[in-house]
């Protein structure tokens, strides 16, 4: 069955690794799932006194996306060891208001990338934490830690680590049969 997953990228600059490395997901995903970024760059920041009235019409756009996804997928970068602001806000403002948040009870994953060795380690796991809170299951294996991501793209945004290149397809297809069991 056709599933829709919502993309999550936890950086805004257009060269972004990580939005190429969720690019290259969507091509390396089986056919019947479709990956779309969600884009999270415009949310204002979260303030839950603009909830009561009037929302901005950015977050209702974003949770109205969200809303309409069978999952979610996170692609991100650590920024200082930790999960990048603009991540963080779009996460805050999808799982309010509160009881009512569209960020919720969906299969999700994640992927952390970074050109350094760690792959982004602390930011995936301060990730799973808030996911827990959000009550959105979280496939545990295989874990994605994309490390040395800084020579993995050529200029097409190709993978040209074949090595690297295996195991996201292999990432991906066990992903997919992760939304698969959880929606049954
Ligand atoms: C970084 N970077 C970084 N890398 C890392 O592995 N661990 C870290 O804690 C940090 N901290 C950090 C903080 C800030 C504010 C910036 C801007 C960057 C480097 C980071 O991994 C690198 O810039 C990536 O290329 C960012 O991801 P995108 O934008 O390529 O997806």
């Amino acid at each position: 069955q056709d599933r829709k997953v919502a993309v999550f990228v936890g950086s805004l600059r257009k060269a972004s690794l990580s939005r190429k490395t969720a690019l290259a997901l969507a091509k390396l995903a089986p056919a019947h799932l479709t990956l779309d970024i969600v884009e999270i760059g415009d949310l204002p920041l979260y303030n839950e006194d603009r909830d009561k009235d009037a929302p901005p019409a950015q977050w209702t756009r974003f949770r109205d996306q969200v809303r309409t996804a069978d999952a979610f997928l996170f692609v991100t970068p650590e920024y200082n060891r930790s999960v990048p602001g603009a991540l963080k806000n779009a996460i805050d403002v999808g799982s309010r208001p509160y009881g009512k948040g569209a960020l919720t009870k969906k299969p999700g994953g994640v992927v952390s990338v970074s050109p350094g060795a760690l792959g982004g380690f602390g930011a995936h796991h301060h990730l799973r934490q808030s996911l827990v809170f959000l009550d959105i299951p979280v496939m545990q294996q295989p874990e994605a830690y994309v490390s040395g991501a800084g020579d993995l793209f050529d200029e097409t945004g190709e993978i040209q680590k074949e090595g690297t290149r295996d195991f996201l397809r292999t990432f991906i297809h066990a992903y997919a049969d992760w939304v698969e069991k959880l929606a049954a």
